[in-house]
């Protein structure tokens, strides 16, 4: 994985067939996605549950790009070396999902992945100062955790812009998850994200059968957030 803060699509899987993963996961990155979103819900941390390590391992194979896997999980760090051995290129644990982040991130570079750290819409960035040299990423979370297909949170724009004069040079991406699609993008393109996270604005309308609409998806949220870029 190369560091750049060119304009990422990253479609959650979590809106895909889950009877199909890997033809989906297939169809998405040969329509042009960038990195796959991996959704891990707990049941705990979020009102939801979708998979674990085992499934990750599954799907391993099928990804070319980036697998990029996101733990909506409490508590973190006894899971932390299934999903490295899984195959994570990104692991992301919340930063609200226990009082040892710092810890956390630690153990993800140790187990040979890129750390990210994800926030809560209410969760501020002041927490992040003294861990800035230890993030490979930073998502900031523009829905409430746990389901897709909710409306953007608009609220969370000034969070990405601060967050972006936060990062500055250091090689972090920003990446955004929830709601996006080819009117939200732009928002974040412009506040300073690089990762878009899209569920149902990538998988929307599409099938394995009919892969060409994830295709022209992932094509309208990324002209649109490149549109506002110089
Ligand atoms: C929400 C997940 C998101 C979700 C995004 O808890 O972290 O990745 O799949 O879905 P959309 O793009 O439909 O809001
Ligand atoms: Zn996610």
């Amino acid at each position: 994985m190369t560091f750049n803060r060119s304009i990422k699509i990253a479609p959650s899987i979590l809106s895909a067939d889950f009877a199909n993963f890997g033809q989906e996961i297939q169809a998405i990155e040969a329509q042009g996605c960038d990195w796959v979103h991996v959704d891990v819900m707990d049941g705990h941390f979020v009102p939801n549950i979708t998979f674990g390590p085992q499934l990750c391992a599954a799907i391993r194979p099928h990804i070319k790009t980036v697998m990029d896997v996101h733990l909506m999980i409490q508590p973190v760090d006894p899971y932390i070396q299934a999903f490295a051995d899984a195959g994570a290129d990104v692991l992301t644990a919340h930063l609200e999902a226990g009082p040892h982040i710092h810890r956390t991130l630690q153990a993800i570079r140790a187990a040979g992945c890129k750390a990210g750290v994800a926030l809560n819409p209410s969760t501020g960035i002041e927490d992040l100062e003294y861990l800035l040299d230890m993030i490979d990423l930073i998502c900031v979370m523009t829905v409430n955790p746990g389901f897709g297909g909710q409306k953007f949170i608009h609220s969370q724009i000034d969070k990405v812009r601060k967050l972006r004069a936060l990062v500055g040079d250091r090689p972090i991406h920003i990446e955004i998850d929830g709601g996006i699609t080819p009117e939200t993008a732009p928002l974040m393109a412009a506040a300073g994200a690089d990762v878009l996270v899209a569920g149902s604005g990538v998988f929307k309308g599409g099938s394995v059968a009919k892969p060409k609409v994830y295709g022209s998806n992932i094509r309208a949220i990324r002209a649109a957030a490149e549109a506002v870029l110089g």
